[in-house]
């Protein structure tokens, strides 16, 4: 990372995204639940363009990959083979003065980062949420809420096989919701108790995995660049042995430079045959692969490329967060926020705006709106949007990463055509109308 790239302010996103209607506070009119947050209706946009890029690039766009969707709640020995319920825990250590708790691994020296007090010793503190399965609360009754998705994809691997007939090297993908009872939490969405995961396990022949697991290196950074974050702001990191997870051979992480520093958003992890053999073991079924060219029956190894759904908005927010001077209608110069998000990822693809609510202009723009959204050519949500001047409209529909508005002015009433400003460079250019969805279209793709 050089020194000429410019740290954004974090608490302007916050505020952009409340706003805007990207992220409220979950539960807000109680007081709030600690670091959960909710989805707004530009959020629920954003975050799902994140999740189809993925799946289009990861899924539909390889041969050797399918998809998945398991359950969150699973059968407790699931977690007692994949080693989570003896080892998926963070050491914690407590304030003897004020109580508050926190991870001894992130602390910087041996007493309370708010007080100054002397600390309790260390004890491990097991990450998974429990919660009762039917109406016993006893502790035969007791399950977990997964704190991944991987395992959903481990136990379902005879399954996949046999539906889909792959050959190695292939891959099982998927999305969905995880929970960590985290010690501490913080930085907005970056670090929550409950978030998304995209997640591959990807099998080899062993012997094949250290290369795989390079080219898949290579593949995770590549899906953020091609989405246009700065590759300045992207760095792997490879974990020294200390910090392996218990099932983990070799890991990397793929780590952004967020307004507080360097973050994980996606780790890459050699899982070796850890957890399908585990799981054979303990559940007495066979999880292999057999394979026809010699007859022999292997246990591939995995490796696992595993994205955090919200660490990746937030990367994608922060890098696409920009000020800077932009001509004024009213003549001078003044700064404008633009979100400069991939038109793949931008909430609103098109907004369709009258130059005013005059009532000549309304009935075309309104007609114009209504085609662009029925053609089904732009793919994504199309808005109108009439409240206020048309300049303060343009400057919102930067701040949200609209890439492209359609204005429709009194000229649109005699000739048929209108203007269509971009985002970035703000350039405006005539089109007729007949057409229009297709030239959005086009220039939404190039
Ligand atoms: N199955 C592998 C696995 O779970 P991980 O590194 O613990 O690996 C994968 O998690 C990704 O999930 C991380 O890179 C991060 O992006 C995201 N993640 C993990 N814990 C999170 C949390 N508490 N809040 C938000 N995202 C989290």
């Amino acid at each position: 990372m050089t020194e000429t790239v410019a740290s954004v302010d974090l608490d302007k996103i916050i505020s952009l995204c409340k706003r805007r209607g990207f992220l409220f506070q979950s539960s807000e009119i109680y007081g709030g639940i600690a670091s959960t947050w909710d989805y707004g209706p530009l959020g629920a946009e954003l975050k799902r363009n994140v999740k189809d890029a993925w799946w289009k690039t990861m899924v539909w766009g390889r041969d050797d990959m399918v998809g998945l969707d398991s359950a969150v709640i699973m059968n407790p020995d699931v977690w007692r083979a994949s080693g989570h319920v003896d080892a998926f825990s963070d050491p914690l250590v407590e304030c003897k003065l004020c109580h508050q708790r926190w991870r001894e691994d992130q602390l910087e020296e041996h007493k309370c980062p708010d007080c100054g007090g002397e600390l309790t010793d260390t004890r491990l503190f097991n990450t998974m949420f429990k919660t009762f399965m039917g109406p016993v609360e006893e502790s035969a009754s007791v399950v977990y809420l997964r704190p991944e998705t991987a395992q959903g994809i481990f136990v379902n691997f005879n399954n996949v096989l046999n539906a889909t007939r792959k050959k190695l090297p292939f891959g099982i993908a998927q999305i969905g919701k995880a929970f960590r009872n985290e010690i501490t939490t913080g930085s907005f969405i970056y670090r929550t108790r409950e978030f998304e995961m995209m997640e591959i396990e990807y099998f080899v022949r062993p012997g094949e995995d250290e290369e795989w697991h390079r080219r898949w290196i290579g593949e995770s950074m590549r899906w953020y660049t091609d989405l246009g974050i700065d590759g300045e702001r992207l760095r792997v990191r490879p974990h020294d042995s200390e910090e392996l997870s218990h099932y983990s051979k070799a890991t990397s992480d793929v780590e952004y430079h967020f307004p507080w520093g360097w973050g994980e958003i996606q780790g890459i992890a050699n899982r070796t045959d850890y957890d399908l053999k585990a799981h054979s073991d303990a559940s007495g079924e066979s999880l292999a692969y057999f394979d026809a060219g010699s007859g022999e029956r292997i246990v591939p190894y995995v490796i696992e490329p595993s994205a955090g759904v919200d660490r990746a908005v937030m990367a994608f927010l922060v890098d696409a967060y920009t000020e800077e001077e932009a001509p004024k209608a009213s003549g001078g110069t003044g700064q404008r926020a633009v979100l400069k998000l991939h038109p793949a990822l931008a909430p609103v693809k098109v907004s369709v705006l009258p130059l005013s609510r005059n009532e000549r202009l309304v009935p075309l723009a309104r007609k114009v709106y209504a085609e662009v959204r029925e053609s089904r050519l732009v793919q994504g949500y199309v808005q109108y949007d009439d409240a206020q001047s048309i300049g303060r409209r343009y400057r919102r529909q930067d701040e949200i990463g609209t890439p492209l508005c359609v204005t429709v002015d009194f000229d649109s009433l005699d000739d048929n055509a209108v203007t269509i400003r971009e985002r970035d460079s703000m350039a405006q250019e005539r089109v007729p109308i007949a057409g229009l969805s297709q030239v959005l279209a086009t220039r939404l793709e190039a």
